[in-house]
């Protein structure tokens, strides 16, 4: 009987401190599910990004972003992982994606397609622009936010547009008419004030001069900007905030359960000891 229960405690025992082993494991994989992989600061161009300052469930600015995507880039690029009727999920009606939205006579079950000839884009912009369906996932919000805000006058390039964050672009700036336009100044370093840091020879610092206005003000620019990184992060991944809302609400309800787990698993080991 002696040598029983030892044996008992022994077979017991260690699957006791796996149990433990991975409710720490568990543990940790939540905390690493919810805080998520934290997105890079710079640019390859090594320009510091700013964070954008986007809501995703701030209907207006998604719905202002879609008409900007649909005016200013639509032409060029295509999204086509989305359907046009996906907008009525951003309250818009079948009526105004069609009259507001849509330009050539897609249907609006249609996927967001572009009928730009991938050979002469590569012609025309030395690349061919890439479709914009998941690019928010690839290249982060804080990324795109500061590409559609940092293009400047650049007469060596053949479209006469470079961007401070994506260098040599084959694009041109699309919103060149809302910005205005801007120009690439060097900035002459003084007294060394760049070398603070002691890593080897200061780099050059640029800054960037508004040389003609565009329609909108700096600051209206970088809301219509927001807004549209607003879209694409949501064209990205539309179920993204329902998807949040789940996860957030199936691990609230796991905590719920933790102290009846608890209380159940120590009223079935009571009597092995
Ligand atoms: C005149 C055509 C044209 C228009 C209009 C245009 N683009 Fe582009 N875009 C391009 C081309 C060409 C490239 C590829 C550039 C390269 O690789 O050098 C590009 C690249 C991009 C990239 C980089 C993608 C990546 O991951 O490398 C993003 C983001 C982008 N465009 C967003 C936009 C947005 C947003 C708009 C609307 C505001 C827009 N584009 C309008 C031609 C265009």
């Amino acid at each position: 009987m002696n040598t029983l229960t030892t044996l008992a405690e022994n077979k017991v025992c260690a699957p006791r401190r796996n149990w433990k082993r991975l409710q720490v494991l568990s543990l940790l994989f939540a905390a690493a599910v919810l805080t998520g992989p934290s997105p890079a600061a710079a640019s390859d161009a090594g320009v510091k990004l700013d964070p954008a300052p986007i809501n995703p469930t701030d209907v207006a600015s998604l719905q202002s972003g879609a008409r900007t995507f649909a005016n200013y880039c639509l032409n060029c690029h295509s999204a086509s992982l989305m359907r046009w009727n996906r907008l009525m999920e951003l309250g818009l009606s079948e009526s105004q994606i069609k009259d507001n939205l849509m330009f050539a006579s897609d249907k609006v079950g249609e996927l967001m397609t572009v009928s730009m000839i991938r050979k002469e884009a590569k012609q025309a912009f030395g690349a061919v622009p890439p479709d914009l369906s998941v690019t928010a996932r690839a290249r982060g919000a804080d990324w795109l936010y500061s590409y559609l805000r940092a293009f400047y006058r650049d007469p060596a390039r053949p479209s006469g547009w470079n961007n401070a964050v994506f260098e040599n672009v084959g694009m041109p700036n699309p919103l060149w008419q809302l910005q205005g336009e801007r120009v690439r100044v060097e900035q002459t370093a003084k007294g060394g004030a760049d070398k603070k840091d002691g890593h080897g020879p200061a780099h050059p610092s640029y800054k960037y001069e508004l040389v003609k206005s565009g329609s909108l003000s700096p600051v209206q620019y970088d809301e219509t900007v927001r807004d549209l990184v607003n879209f694409l992060v949501y064209v990205a991944e539309p179920a993204a905030p329902s998807r949040k809302l789940i996860g957030t609400l199936v691990l609230l309800f796991l905590l719920a359960l933790l102290p009846l787990v608890w209380l159940l698993k120590r009223e079935f080991w009571k009597d092995v000891h």
